[in-house]
């Protein structure tokens, strides 16, 4: 089998995930901050002791890297590609904050955008982190940083993948990356990125 750690994953497991894990080979292994979670790995993303190095087929990481501050960013990819096999990859996805910013200007910063499981979200929550999982304790739901398609590839950039993919999915107000520990052939790279997010079509980077 081969493994995909999945950093942050709240209540979400493998079903959850994009199509190309759902295909029998994967194992999952998932690491949350969070207790409550019931992770394999109770642990925080930019210091993963507990996870040998070159190790994981995959890593996703959903609504994820925006619960650092921004200078942990390049630290947190790192960390990603440590575990990663030489010829693994990592899937980052994370709210599109320029469309957050358009939304804002058009609606005000607390119009609902979208329903997730935990009720309505708005322009706010997305900035800051989910209000009402603040007011109940869990600090670590407070959002410190965040970024547009441009801001997460010169974090990919920095943090030394040799080929990474992104692209804006403006249905999902969100970004979606894959970023490989290894270079490769662009075509089979491009076909892996519609394999391992919910985008169709071609990256743009
Ligand atoms: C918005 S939820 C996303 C949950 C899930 N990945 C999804 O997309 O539905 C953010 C998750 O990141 C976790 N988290 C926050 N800071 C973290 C950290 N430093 N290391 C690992 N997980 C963290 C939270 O506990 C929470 O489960």
């Amino acid at each position: 089998m081969k493994k995909v750690l999945h950093v942050g994953c709240g209540q979400a497991t493998l079903k959850n995930l994009p199509l190309g894990f759902q295909d029998g080979s994967w194992e999952e292994i998932r690491l949350d901050i969070s207790p409550e979670a019931n992770p394999d790995i109770v642990g925080t993303m930019q210091d993963m002791p507990e996870v040998e190095s070159g190790s994981m087929d995959a890593l996703y990481s959903s609504h994820n890297v925006e619960h650092v501050y921004f200078h942990e960013v390049v630290g947190v990819l790192q960390e990603f590609k440590r575990v990663l096999k030489p010829e693994g990859f990592c899937v980052v996805t994370c709210p599109d904050i320029q469309l957050v910013a358009q939304k804002i200007v058009a609606h005000g910063i607390d119009y609902p955008l979208y329903n997730s499981p935990a009720g309505p979200i708005t322009a706010n929550d997305i900035l800051y982190g989910h209000s009402d999982s603040i007011k109940h304790g869990d600090h670590f739901m407070a959002h410190k940083t965040g970024f547009d398609l441009k801001g997460l590839a010169q974090r990919f950039e920095k943090a030394g993948y040799p080929l990474f993919k992104g692209k804006r999915n403006d249905s999902q107000i969100s970004l979606w990356f894959i970023g490989f520990k290894a270079g490769m052939d662009d075509d089979l790279a491009n076909q892996m990125f519609q394999t391992y997010t919910r985008l169709s079509g071609r990256p743009v980077l």
